[in-house]
């Protein structure tokens, strides 16, 4: 586990390369990425999330990866994702590494000020900080898509004025995939302005439906970090599905089938984003 993963987000941007934070769900699922990032030798946040929080709170899910952990050697960071100010302060007690604050719902001088209140907390405790502006569509959701884009000049004054570590956009990325349908082209040209004016890395949420070619363009226009969870979600669903189809197998090979074929969906991401080979 390292304490300090703001290091390797310096490391990514020198070596033009992006690391990966990716949500866990359960025991066989924090295996499976943990197992992934020591196979490909990449760095990894492992995320507690959207899914997990309501399902088992933030402790647990906290505990959960800092026990299967120990069965690894993976380079690790444990990081909140998409937190709310009561799960941020939680966070802290409990020692996370790092935090994603994400206020990108409210009025924008509000984002600012609460925004802020969370950096100068999880700086005190040397904490970085990760934040979103504009907004990612989830799926499903009607996609109005300038509407939804990082504001440039917003996206300046907010890391100005906020002191964030990290800062996530929005440039045509949704949370989730979109069956069927052709994932937004990447605004590259919008990450290009926004790269020329925000001092602090740029991260991208929403990268499963994201075609490897994207990522990669993603990583070459300064984004040094990316989230992803549906992608390596449907994998493991895929591992257990081609394992019950072959019979009345015990619950323990099923979980196993989903997790290995987890690990392989993890190792491209990484490898798609450069990462690989950096831990
Ligand atoms: O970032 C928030 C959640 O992880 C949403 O992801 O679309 O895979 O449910 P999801
Ligand atoms: P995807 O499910 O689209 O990969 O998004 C995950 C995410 O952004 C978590 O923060
Ligand atoms: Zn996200
Ligand atoms: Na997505």
């Amino acid at each position: 586990r390292d304490p300090q993963p703001l290091r390797w987000v310096e490391a990514a941007r020198s070596g033009g390369y992006a690391l990966g934070g990716f949500n866990m769900h359960n025991d066989e699922t924090t295996q499976a990425l943990l197992q992934a990032a020591e196979k490909a030798d990449a760095p990894i946040f492992m995320q507690v999330g959207r899914a997990i929080i309501p399902h088992m709170g933030v402790k647990k899910a906290f505990e959960l990866t800092v026990r299967n952990a120990r069965e690894t050697d993976a380079l690790y960071a444990i990081h909140l994702d998409h937190g709310t100010w009561d799960e941020v302060l939680e966070a802290v007690r409990l020692g996370f590494d790092s935090i994603m604050f994400d206020a990108a719902h409210l009025p924008f001088e509000e984002n600012i000020a609460l925004t802020r209140r969370v950096v100068e907390l999880c700086h005190d405790y040397g904490i970085p900080v990760e934040a979103e502006l504009g907004k990612i569509p989830d799926v499903g959701a009607p996609v109005e898509w300038a509407s939804y884009y990082t504001d440039v000049h917003e996206a300046e004054r907010f890391v100005a004025e906020t002191g964030v570590d990290l800062l996530a956009i929005s440039a045509g990325v949704v949370h989730g995939v979109i069956p069927g349908l052709e994932q937004e082209p990447l605004a590259v040209d919008l990450i290009d302005r926004i790269r020329a004016v925000v001092p602090v890395p740029l991260v991208l949420h929403g990268i499963s439906g994201v075609p490897d070619a994207e990522i990669k363009e993603a990583v070459a226009h300064g984004v040094h970090k990316m989230n992803g969870d549906t992608d390596l979600r449907h994998a493991f669903r895929a591992g257990l599905e081609d394992a019950w189809s072959q019979g009345d197998l015990q619950l323990e090979e099923v979980l196993d089938a989903g997790r290995v074929r987890m690990i392989d969906a993890t190792v491209a991401k990484f490898e798609a984003m450069g990462s690989a080979g950096t831990a």
